[in-house]
């Protein structure tokens, strides 16, 4: 089948691309390149050695929107492209919704006007806040996002959920990722941080490599058996698979409603200090770290239930933390010419 990626050039997307090819999918990239260059493209070209389709715009402009599917003609569209800075969201409310709403919009009126029928969502654990239970499932309550980044995919789902409801052309998976690190295992893609890294294991690569001088651990006094926040992380590879997954759901005319969605994590715990040990044992590296203050808008556990993704889905994360650890080692390396 005929897939269009945006965000392509991104770190889901980008690895996302490599298991759609692996699967016998074809492939075109559209990316903006705003968050991204073109190395994990050529990254995923070398990968699967060949010469995927690339095209540089951006997915609120209708018309180069329309000049794309009409040249192509997809099956589907698995829509990564969005601002994803949670602290920077809080201070361009306007630039985030304005981009992931408009984004998704666009590329859903495209898509109605050409007749393509299927669409994956880059959702994310961050619609349900500090739940009440853990793990959650897909029915647990969403709670008001901490932030105009986390209310934007609450937003999206929203705009999904009542597209299809209206229309009945539409079909439509959002997968809620839990906490994606790791490469592949290659080497040839990973993430690539622009500036200071937000998330824990680029700032943690990056100490390892000297390019930070001390990774700064937010809290130990939580309410958790090492006092530091529990989260789901997940290996990319194993996070784009769940992509070709949920497409083929949809291609087989398997999806039991219109509109599903999907936890996609591990279902395992693991706290900030556990990964942080962790990943200095596997790799053989000692990481400079210091406990400072809690972060603003941090939630203390948040960890999946994934049997829905497993039953329904046919999916299941199969790598383990340990090699996951490595992979991200092994990109930062790669990166810095180690
Ligand atoms: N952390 C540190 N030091 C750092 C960075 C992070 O201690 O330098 C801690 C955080 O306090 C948190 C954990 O590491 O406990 C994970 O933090 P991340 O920033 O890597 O990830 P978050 O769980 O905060 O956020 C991620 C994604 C969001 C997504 C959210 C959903 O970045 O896009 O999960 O919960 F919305």
């Amino acid at each position: 089948m005929k897939v269009l990626v945006t965000g392509g050039a991104g770190y889901i997307g980008s690895h996302t691309t490599v298991e759609l090819i692996g699967a016998g999918h074809e492939v075109v990239i559209v990316d903006n390149l705003v968050n991204a260059d073109m190395t994990c493209v050529e990254g995923a070209c070398r990968i699967c050695g060949a010469d995927i389709p690339f095209e540089q715009a951006d997915c609120c402009d209708a018309g180069a929107m329309d000049a794309l599917f009409e040249k192509y003609r997809f099956d589907a569209v698995i829509h990564f492209a969005a601002l994803k800075a949670v602290g920077e969201s809080v201070s361009k409310p306007l630039e985030y919704y304005r981009n992931n709403l408009d984004s998704l919009m666009t590329v859903l009126e495209t898509m109605r006007r050409h007749g393509t029928p299927n669409i994956v969502f880059s959702s994310s654990c961050t619609v349900y806040g500090q739940a009440d239970r853990l793990p959650v499932t897909e029915q647990t309550p969403r709670r008001e996002g901490s932030s105009p980044y986390g209310k934007s995919k609450q937003m999206c789902e929203n705009i999904l959920s009542d597209t299809i409801a209206a229309y009945g052309d539409l079909t439509a998976i959002a997968l809620r990722y839990f906490n994606p690190i790791g490469a592949h295992p290659s080497a040839l893609i990973g993430e690539l941080p622009r500036g200071t890294p937000n998330n824990l294991l680029p700032f943690i690569t990056q100490t390892a490599a000297g390019i930070r001088e001390q990774l700064s651990i937010f809290g130990d006094d939580y309410d958790t058996p090492d006092g530091t926040n529990l989260r789901d992380y997940i290996d990319v590879v194993d996070l784009a698979q769940a992509h070709v997954a949920a497409l083929e759901r949809m291609f087989g005319g398997r999806s039991s409603e219109p509109f599903e969605v999907f936890n996609v994590g591990t279902g395992r715990a693991v706290s900030v200090l556990e990964l942080v040990r962790r990943f200095e044992i596997v790799n053989g590296v000692k990481l400079n770290y210091r406990i400072v203050g809690r972060r603003a808008g941090d939630i203390v556990a948040v960890w999946a239930d994934t049997a829905r993704a497993n039953r329904e889905l046919g999916w299941t994360a199969q790598r383990s933390l340990d090699d996951t650890l490595a992979s991200a080692w092994r990109w930062e390396k790669a990166v810095r010419g180690m």
